[in-house]
C-alpha cells in the first residue's frame, strides 16, 4: 500500500464527526504503513464545478479533451490510489452535492469503466474503500432503513466502477444524542484498519 486518496465532504468545518473519524483512520493506516503518501480532496472547501455543456459535449468523442482536463485528473488521482477513504456527511438522506458533483467528473466510460460482452466492468479493481459516513439519524437497522440514500448509492456507484472491498464506519445518530457513542464505536472500529 503506498498512496492513499483522502476525501472529505462534510461541509461542517467545525466539528464534522466524519472528518474527525476519517483523520484518525488515516492516521491510523499511516503509522501501519509508514511511507504511504497521502493526497487529499477537500470537496467542501474547494468545491468542484457540475459538469456541464462542455463537459458533455466532448465526454463520448474526445476523451483527452481540455475539457476533460480536470475530469481526467480526478480520474487519475483515483487510479493511483491503492486505498481511498472517503468521509461522508448525510444530508437530505444521500451525499453532499459537492461529492455527487466529484462522482460525475470520475465515472468515466473507458477509464473507470468498460463494457465487456455488454456487461459493465468497474476498471478500479484491487483497492481497498473505507466510507466514513456521519448521519444524524439511525439507517443502518430500524425503521428509517428505507430512507438511507447515503450508503447504498455510494456502494452501488462505487462498485460499478470496481471499488468492490468496501469497510463501511458509521456515525450515526448525531442528531439524537448518541454523538459520543457513535464515535466510540467508530474508533474501536478503525483500530482493527
Ligand atoms: C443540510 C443538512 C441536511 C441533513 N439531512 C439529514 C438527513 O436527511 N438525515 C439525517 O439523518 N441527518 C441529516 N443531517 C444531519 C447530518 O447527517 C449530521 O449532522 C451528520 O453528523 C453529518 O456528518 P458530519 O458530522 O460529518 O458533518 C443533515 C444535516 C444538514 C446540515
Amino acid at each position: 500500500m503506498n498512496h492513499l486518496l483522502h476525501i472529505h465532504s462534510s461541509a461542517n468545518l467545525q466539528n464534522s464527526t466524519s472528518r474527525q473519524i476519517g483523520g484518525q483512520l488515516v492516521a491510523h493506516l499511516r503509522e501501519n504503513h509508514p511511507g504511504l503518501q497521502i493526497v487529499e480532496r477537500d470537496l467542501a472547501r474547494h468545491p468542484l464545478p457540475h459538469i456541464d455543456e462542455n463537459f458533455i459535449s466532448v465526454i463520448y468523442s474526445q476523451p483527452d479533451h481540455p475539457n476533460l482536463k480536470l475530469s481526467n485528473q480526478l480520474v487519475d488521482e483515483l487510479l493511483k490510489a491503492d486505498v481511498i477513504v472517503l468521509e461522508a456527511a448525510m444530508y437530505n438522506f444521500g451525499i453532499p452535492s459537492t461529492l455527487k458533483a466529484w462522482i460525475d467528473h470520475v465515472a468515466r466510460a473507458g477509464r473507470t469503466f468498460t463494457y465487456q460482452d455488454g456487461s459493465p466492468r468497474g476498471l478500479l479493481t484491487g483497492k481497498k474503500l473505507y466510507l466514513v459516513l456521519g448521519s444524524g439519524g439511525v439507517y443502518s437497522s430500524g425503521p428509517r432503513q428505507a430512507f438511507d440514500f447515503q450508503e447504498p448509492y455510494l456502494r452501488s456507484v462505487l462498485g460499478f466502477l470496481g471499488l468492490t472491498d468496501v469497510e463501511v464506519v458509521r456515525i450515526e445518530g448525531t442528531a439524537m444524542g448518541q454523538t459520543e457513542q457513535a464515535l466510540r464505536a467508530a474508533q474501536e472500529k478503525i483500530a482493527t484498519a
